[in-house]
């Protein structure tokens, strides 16, 4: 059975629009009896920036090869997982901090990626990654600058394939749920 890995950077699980969108995504698709199914809850790890002792220490150990540092847990879930799915709201023309200091800390060069002489060698065998969004205003996806910077990375770890399903309009409809509803009803399936 394929595995998914679900990285959930949502905030106020019981009112997000974006992970509403993400389990009728799930729901729809019945995810639960086609894939092994994990989930990591990004505000629940209390991720701190690289600081200058932190990113020494990481590229003393990238660089012999060591990569037994706790963080680096996740950094093998994506790098083992088909594919990778990463809910999360707009912010700012991009996404939340969380979910960019989780990128910051996964992203290990040697572990992760290597350059080469086309440019880089990712190190994933995942399929697909698939970016979950909704913003405030009604704006397309193709505002949505934190999914190109995503669609970069996973890129650069070595997945095949990027989707993103992006809602726009949560604060501006009276009943975001509703529409996303209806919207989740014209989705083909992205697994
Ligand atoms: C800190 C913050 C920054 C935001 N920045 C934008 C923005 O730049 N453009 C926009 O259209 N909506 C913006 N929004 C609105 C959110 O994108 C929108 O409400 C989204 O649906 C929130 O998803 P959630 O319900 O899952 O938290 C922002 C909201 C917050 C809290």
């Amino acid at each position: 059975m394929e595995k998914i890995l679900f990285i959930n950077s949502c905030y106020n699980y019981e009112k997000s629009r974006t992970l509403y969108l993400a389990n009728k995504i799930f729901e729809k698709f019945d995810i639960d009896s086609n894939f092994d199914f994990e989930e990591i809850k990004i505000k629940d790890l209390h991720l701190l920036p690289l600081s200058e002792e932190r990113i020494k220490t990481r590229f003393n150990l990238a660089n012999k090869h060591l990569f037994d540092m706790d963080m680096l847990t996740y950094s093998k879930k994506i790098l083992s997982s088909d594919i990778v799915v990463i809910a999360a709201p707009f912010y700012d023309y991009s996404y939340p901090s969380i979910l960019k200091l989780f990128i910051e800390n996964i992203s290990v060069p040697n572990l992760m990626y290597n350059y080469s002489k086309d440019g880089y060698e990712g190190y994933a065998r995942g399929r697909k990654f698939i970016y979950i969004s909704t913003r405030g205003a009604n704006l397309p996806d193709s505002e949505d600058f934190g999914f190109l910077s995503l669609d970069r990375m996973f890129t650069l770890f070595g997945f095949k394939e990027t989707q993103l399903i992006g809602f726009g309009g949560t604060d501006f409809y009276e009943d975001p749920y509703k529409e996303i509803d209806k919207y989740v009803e014209t989705l083909k399936n992205p697994f």
